[in-house]
């Protein structure tokens, strides 16, 4: 399989590219709009033909580009089957698959950061959104997320994969790129096994984080499968502008 992690420096996103080596086939999780153009080089310069986009849930922190790509490249639009967004040319349900060449890439229903969420299992591969992040989880305060539902799908749906399974977030804000489901669950200080599901929701009730800035945008965009507000103020914009210069990786 070529792979790449890909970084989105204005909401620290990491997109992922899965390409198939044989029919040179390829799908794109959680591409964000300032850097689509990035992607779709990255994707020319290692001769892949991009056929799918695949949302990990309704963003709240960034615009994806799924409707962008699609447009420039026609790819198709996944997302999870709870988004109901009409936008989507396919919609996963828990268990399903998507495929591309010899790529499967498993959908897995795990609520609880949003309603909505779903992580993607590729081989030895976890796409975790942010339903579980290095040392971390997303939040559960907006969103219909729910606290007692994200321990139960990280507890018993994620951490259930094998051990040596390689976790990829959705996010990282401190550079970190990868982990691995026993990592996680060795040392996770929310979700871990140390802890315990009172432990996990005193953590969640008390975390105190502010009013996401660019939530109120961001959703209903990504409800139009990646549709840039036209009265953003200028401080943030750069959720919608192309990158000056293109982080490579
Ligand atoms: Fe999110």
């Amino acid at each position: 399989m070529i792979f790449r992690q890909l970084f989105e420096p204005v909401s620290s996103t990491y997109t992922y590219l899965l390409g198939c080596e044989a029919t040179r086939q390829a799908l794109l999780i959680d591409p964000v709009m300032p850097t689509w153009e990035r992607d779709l080089t990255v994707l020319n310069e290692l001769g892949l033909k991009l056929v799918y986009t695949l949302d990990t849930h309704i963003h709240a922190d960034h615009i994806t580009s799924a409707l962008q790509l699609k447009r420039e490249a026609g790819s198709r639009i996944v997302y999870p089957a709870t988004s109901r967004v009409a936008c989507a040319d396919l919609n996963v349900e828990d268990g399903a698959s998507v495929a591309i060449g010899s790529i499967e890439v498993k959908a897995l229903h795990t609520p609880g950061h949003t309603d909505d969420h779903f992580s993607y299992l590729a081989d030895e591969r976890v796409f975790t959104g942010d339903a579980l992040l290095i040392d971390g989880c997303g939040r559960t305060d907006f969103q219909n997320g729910d606290a007692a539902t994200l321990f139960r799908s990280v507890r018993e749906k994620l951490f259930s994969l094998d051990s040596d399974t390689l976790v990829y977030p959705a996010h990282d804000y401190q550079q970190r790129r990868v982990s691995t489901i026993a990592q996680e669950r060795g040392r996770n200080p929310r979700l871990g096994e140390a802890k315990s599901f009172e432990q996990f929701l005193q953590i969640m009730s008390e975390l105190k984080l502010p009013y996401p800035k660019f939530i109120d945008y961001a959703v209903p965009g990504n409800r139009q499968c990646g549709v840039c507000p036209p009265d953003l103020s200028e401080d943030l914009q750069r959720y919608c502008r192309k990158m000056e210069e293109s982080p490579q990786g």
